[in-house]
């Protein structure tokens, strides 16, 4: 597929049989997903894989308790048979631009001194691509928030205090899918994106 198809055809998929990836497959993708920019090449992003019914159930016990299942508007989102939990380090950005070539940046005294913070640039960038790979090998994906969860899913599944986790996304293959709630917002004009100064 070429590379503007599979940037138009992603979508969020919500709605999965529970049929497992091919074995290696979920690796294969990650391991071409994290072929993404970093600034300092630092490189904080990393995997963790949920990808056997009882661990992906822990996931969702955590997050979604099922006693609150039966108001969710996305079921079948939870038969997703891979979750992948994107996670990062942030500290590591501190410890790269103190580094001997990047020391007289300053960026690496604290996150103050960075007024983007560019690890959260940088695993948009590493899930972007992940999205795209999932399209492209005819498998549906979604951003899913942990919001108040993430502390939860830390001390779940063991993964330490510094490490963030930026999303989970679910992969696996599509069934028929309602759209997402805010599917029905258009694309914005291009004369409203793409400027020039006057
Ligand atoms: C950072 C981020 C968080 C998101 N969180 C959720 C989520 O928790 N649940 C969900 O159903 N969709 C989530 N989405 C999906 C967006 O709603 C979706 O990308 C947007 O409506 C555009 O639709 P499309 O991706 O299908 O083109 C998230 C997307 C992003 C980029």
């Amino acid at each position: 597929m070429e590379l503007s198809q599979a940037i138009k055809k992603r979508h969020m998929v919500r709605a999965f049989s529970s049929r497992p990836l091919p074995d290696g497959k979920i690796d294969a993708l990650c391991e071409q997903a994290r072929h993404a920019p970093s600034a300092g090449n630092t490189q904080a992003v990393s995997f963790l894989i949920l990808d056997t019914p009882d661990v992906t159930s822990r996931y969702w016990n955590t997050t979604l308790p099922p006693e609150r299942r039966s108001s969710f508007s996305f079921p079948k989102l939870l038969d997703a048979p891979t979750i992948v939990l994107v996670l990062l380090k942030p500290h590591a950005y501190l410890d790269r631009y103190s580094e001997k070539d990047k020391k007289h940046t300053m960026r690496g005294l604290n996150f103050d001194a960075w007024p983007v913070p560019f690890w959260w640039v940088d695993s948009g960038a590493v899930i972007q691509n992940l999205l795209l790979l999932a399209t492209a090998e005819g498998l549906g994906a979604c951003v899913v928030g942990l919001f108040d969860h993430e502390d939860d899913i830390r001390t779940e599944f063991g993964l330490p205090d510094d490490q963030r986790i930026v999303t989970a996304l679910t992969i696996g293959h599509a069934i028929e899918d309602s759209p997402g709630r805010s599917a029905h917002r258009q694309w914005k004009p291009v004369s409203e994106i793409i400027k020039r100064p006057t």
